[in-house]
């Protein structure tokens, strides 16, 4: 099974932003995690700081599911949601942080409703409870 895993602006920062909110985790921590506890999977790892890039690797994808955390893009990207309700594939969005116990304007999500599942508020625990969420899925399918 394929998983691609994006990852959107500031979340190459991991380790150095707001623990109270990220974790102390970074980035390659959390792709290892991944890849350690899902070893029946593929991944395909993306970060990427540019809206624009973010919505190429959508259009291009090859797999069979895939987990966002489009970061502050999130409360911003219509065209991240757009690119998203495009493609037919299963898709998860995740936070680290609780976005809905934040500040107001991280209340506004434009993709959660073009997503089939939302995990957040956990840290790395939203990552894992995304990836076995899809796993638990494809396996019923
Ligand atoms: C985030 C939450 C966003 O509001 C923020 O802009 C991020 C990370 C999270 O994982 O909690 O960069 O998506």
């Amino acid at each position: 099974m394929k998983i691609a895993v994006i990852h959107g602006p500031n979340l190459n920062m991991l380790g150095k932003r707001d623990p109270k909110h990220y974790g102390s985790l970074t980035l390659s921590d959390i792709e290892n995690n991944l890849k350690r506890d899902f070893k029946e999977v593929e991944f395909i790892f993306f970060q990427s700081n540019h809206e624009g890039a973010i919505i190429d690797f959508i259009q291009n994808l090859k797999a069979d599911a895939l987990i966002i955390n489009p970061g502050a893009y999130t409360h911003t990207s219509i065209a991240i949601r757009d690119a998203l309700e495009t493609i037919e594939l299963f898709k998860v969005e995740v936070h680290l942080s609780n976005i809905y116990e934040r500040e107001d304007f991280r209340k506004i999500n434009y993709v959660k409703d073009v997503v089939n599942q939302s995990f957040y508020g956990k840290k790395y625990e939203s990552y894992y409870e995304a990836c076995q969420y899809i796993v638990d899925k494809m396996m019923n399918l």
